[in-house]
């Protein structure tokens, strides 16, 4: 959905202060912390940043983060019981809503030192965003961000998980048009000037397939592979793409 002026202003503050709070939780990433300490410092600064977890209580979701360790792909539920250590690879994500607008971020952080394929599938996730965003221009279609991206995460022999997929967003957390993280060039819904999207690639060591653990949200690999998860609210802008979930 296009954006007006005045509605993208304030998407732009909903994204400052959503990234501003990811940035400060994941410097608490660390050996020893739990996943719970880190949902309640986030539930601390949503509340201090004057805006509401666009997350909690969305489809019943339980808690404002998604901290999801090692193969946990996406969802996964703060818990007091899940100790962080040496090793492990950490995404959080999580979305604010300002004034009606929301915003969406996540990023995938290491504990201490991690074996060297596990800083790499972080840095793909990344690269994939990367290359993604550069096919975030008018009259470009859905397929050729989505094609941009799985063509980074394949070059590196990991691969991208198809259940899940970046969205429009604005005035809902999730709006059309949906993002795969994979298809073909010049298919699908054409990308026009002021929309927002939240751009998202979910990527696995080894193979794609995944299945949701019994809380009902928990999204892991099958093959225990570890994944990495990296977002960002980008504008089309006249003159580019513009990531907006900066600090
Ligand atoms: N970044 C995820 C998404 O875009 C987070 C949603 S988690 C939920 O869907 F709790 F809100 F469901
Ligand atoms: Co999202």
């Amino acid at each position: 959905m296009v954006k007006t002026s005045q509605e993208i202003e304030r998407i732009k503050v909903s994204c400052k202060i959503c990234k501003s709070i990811l940035v400060e939780l994941g410097e608490m990433v660390r050996c020893g912390i739990t996943t719970y300490e880190i949902e309640k410092k986030g539930e601390e600064l949503i509340k201090e940043n004057g805006v509401e977890s666009a997350f909690k209580h969305y489809n019943g979701y339980p808690a404002n983060l998604c901290i999801s360790v090692n193969e946990e792909v996406v969802h996964g539920i703060p818990s007091r019981e899940k100790i962080l250590k040496e090793g492990d690879i950490v995404s959080l994500d999580m979305g604010v809503v300002y004034k009606g607008f929301y915003s969406d971020c996540a990023d995938t952080f290491p504990v201490g030192r991690v074996k060297e394929i596990h800083s790499k599938i972080i840095d793909v996730a990344r690269a994939s965003f990367a290359a993604g965003i550069l096919k975030a221009l008018p009259d470009m279609r859905v397929g050729d961000i989505g094609v941009a991206i799985e063509n980074v995460v394949k070059a590196n022999n990991f691969s991208v998980v198809r259940e899940f997929v970046g969205h429009g967003i604005g005035k809902s957390l999730h709006e059309s048009p949906e993002i795969p993280n994979f298809g073909e060039p010049g298919k699908g819904e054409i990308l026009k000037e002021n929309m927002v999207l939240a751009i998202e690639p979910m990527i696995t060591e080894g193979k794609a397939d995944i299945m949701i653990l019994k809380d009902g949200w928990t999204v892991v690999t099958k093959d225990g592979g570890y994944a990495a998860h990296y977002e960002n609210c980008v504008l089309i802008g006249k003159n580019g793409p513009e990531i907006l979930t900066t600090v």
